[in-house]
């Protein structure tokens, strides 16, 4: 079965919706080696490098289909961020917007029963949950901390092991 005109481009918008959470990813580890959190930077440094990733499984998936890859545009990352828990905030709110989209790809994909866009889909759905849950997690670390700063240090220490 040949993939829709529709799929295609829903596919290609994602790409750059990976590349562009990439590049958001990318800004925060910056921000993060300027502050002096390098645990932080190094975390962030690796979720963009999973980003980058999954654009390519898309790109590839698209490749499979015999389908036409538009490398897109990138957007320009926000820089300034107030504290580590605004950062950690934004990309767990973010994660949760990539899902929405994720969903909505799943949707159109069953609409058309595209099984085996839904099939690869999956893989997606379930790698959005693991992200959402890391965020939010830190997310919630950081709030229990708060102001105490020798408390962000240990966040910071225990995310540079990721
Ligand atoms: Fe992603
Ligand atoms: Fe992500």
């Amino acid at each position: 079965m040949k993939i829709s005109d529709a799929m295609v481009a829903a596919i290609n918008d994602q790409i750059k919706a990976e590349f562009d959470s990439a590049y958001i990813y990318l800004a925060m580890s910056a921000y993060f080696e300027d502050a002096g959190l390098e645990g932080m930077a190094h975390w962030m440094k690796k979720q963009y490098k999973e980003e980058v990733e999954h654009a390519e499984k898309f790109i590839d998936y698209l490749y499979e289909r015999g389908a036409r890859v538009i490398i897109p545009e990138i957007a320009k990352p926000k820089e300034a961020y107030a504290d580590a828990l605004e950062v950690f905030k934004t990309a767990y709110s973010h994660e949760q917007y990539v899902t929405s989209r994720i969903y909505k790809l799943v949707d159109l994909a069953s609409s058309e029963k595209d099984y085996a866009t839904l099939s690869m889909l999956q893989w997606f759905v379930n790698e959005q949950m693991e992200e959402e849950d890391n965020t939010g997690s830190i997310v919630s670390k950081l709030e229990f901390l708060g102001s105490d700063k020798h408390g962000v240090y240990t966040v910071d220490r225990e995310l540079a092991a990721r």
